[in-house]
């Protein structure tokens, strides 16, 4: 994809990825994605803001010839990892002048991933000011979003602001802003696919980042991933109600079954939350795009695990799914299990509990049947979705 202008002097210069169907080998990428490189020409000085994936680089040279570029003085690394700075060390072999600019810690990750030499880098702080002109480069540290190092460079002439992963989507296309209608929905979606499978587990450091955006007021974010943002406040809206406290009246069930019983509990159950008035997603873990799960995982109030007993304990995939579920750490308030099992029940609901023991949620007594459910179980499973219903609907915002 050519360079594209973002403002006077501000042009992207990265690469889009059409194809790449998943990142770290575990998030999927239903719309592609892309690595998204700018540079500032200031009066004096040039600034090259992170890079690509070390694959894509021919596709950033062939921009900053297009835009022919022929010194760069810096080049900005606001975050360490691969698909942003893994062409830092081509970059410096064509322009060698460069200086790579970032703070202590992702300094030393940077040697450490990339093999860079002290003698390329020059430490900026905390609030630290960049002159390249007529336009100012200031660095804001913005750590977790989504690794220890991360920060923000603002362009404070031009109310720019450069947030590596953070407001990120991954999405491939041609349109440079998310102001087209094509775009608008896509952009929703995928921002908050984003933030359920990266960005979740630091809601609470994400609170303070979007202070400071508000405090900054900027007019353009322009993330490592996917569009450049103009309706700031449409996304940052949109970040400030997914890391609130507040959840949905919503129960997610992700489910494994393997001769129909937990299937019959689980569309039983179902029936009876959206009787009582609750929003309900189950999906069946085999088949389902954990993307999808997780996204909703960001405001349901409750989760249902269904499973299975077996191999002396919960489903493989389901305890999969758990451990994800955990890392994630999503704000969900309540959390039950239910599953049919042969001769033991209660080494499958241990093996749950054990595996989600980071979660800060209510537990509700978990429903086990033993094989398939008769009328006695369905009448147990009406009361607990009449209980869930309720918990959910007294922790739900209204
Ligand atoms: Fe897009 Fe954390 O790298």
């Amino acid at each position: 994809m050519a360079a594209k202008k973002i403002k006077d002097s501000i042009y992207w210069v990265g690469a889009v990825d059409w194809d790449r169907v998943l990142f770290d080998e575990l998030v999927s990428l239903p719309e592609g994605t892309s690595y998204n490189a700018y540079i500032v020409f200031g009066s004096e000085k040039t600034a090259l803001i992170d890079t690509v994936e070390p694959f894509k680089k021919e596709e950033l040279f062939r921009n900053l010839k297009e835009l022919k570029v022929e010194k760069i003085d810096y080049i900005v690394s606001n975050h360490a990892e691969q698909d942003h700075s893994g062409a830092i060390p081509e970059v410096l072999k064509a322009f060698p002048e460069a200086k790579v600019i970032t703070n202590k810690k992702c300094k030393e990750m940077l040697k450490d991933l990339l093999d860079l030499k002290e003698e390329v880098f020059e430490v900026i702080e905390e609030g630290q000011e960049l002159s390249l002109g007529d336009k100012t480069l200031q660095f804001f540290m913005a750590p977790w979003v989504h690794w220890p190092e991360t920060m923000f460079t603002w362009i404070k002439e031009d109310k720019v602001l450069f947030t590596c992963d953070f407001l990120g989507s991954h999405i491939a296309t041609s349109e440079l802003f998310d102001t087209t209608d094509e775009n608008r929905a896509k952009v929703y979606l995928e921002t908050k696919r984003y933030y359920a499978e990266i960005m979740m587990p630091f809601r609470n450091f994400i609170k303070k980042h979007l202070q400071l955006i508000d405090k900054l007021k900027p007019e353009i974010i322009a993330p490592s991933h996917g569009v450049v943002i103009k309706d700031v406040e449409f996304m940052t809206g949109a970040y400030k109600r997914w890391v609130s406290d507040k959840v949905k009246p919503m129960v997610v069930i992700p489910f494994v079954s393997m001769h129909e019983s937990t299937r019959h509990m689980v569309e039983f159950l179902t029936e009876e939350l959206s009787k009582n008035g609750v929003i309900v997603r189950p999906y069946n873990l085999i088949k389902a795009d954990v993307g999808n799960i997780t996204m909703d995982l960001v405001d349901a109030a409750a989760v249902v695990i269904a499973s299975p007993t077996v191999l002396a304990g919960a489903h493989p995939e389901v305890i999969s799914f758990a451990y994800l579920m955990n890392g994630l750490r999503p704000k969900t308030k309540i959390v039950s299990v239910i599953g049919s099992y042969g001769w033991n029940g209660k080494v499958m609901v241990k093996h749950i509990q054990e595996t989600l023991k980071n979660l800060k949620a209510k537990w509700i007594e978990p429903l086990l049947v033993k094989g398939l459910p008769k009328e006695a179980d369905y009448e147990r499973l009406s009361k607990f979705a009449e209980e869930l219903s309720k918990a959910v609907k007294e922790v739900s915002e209204t």
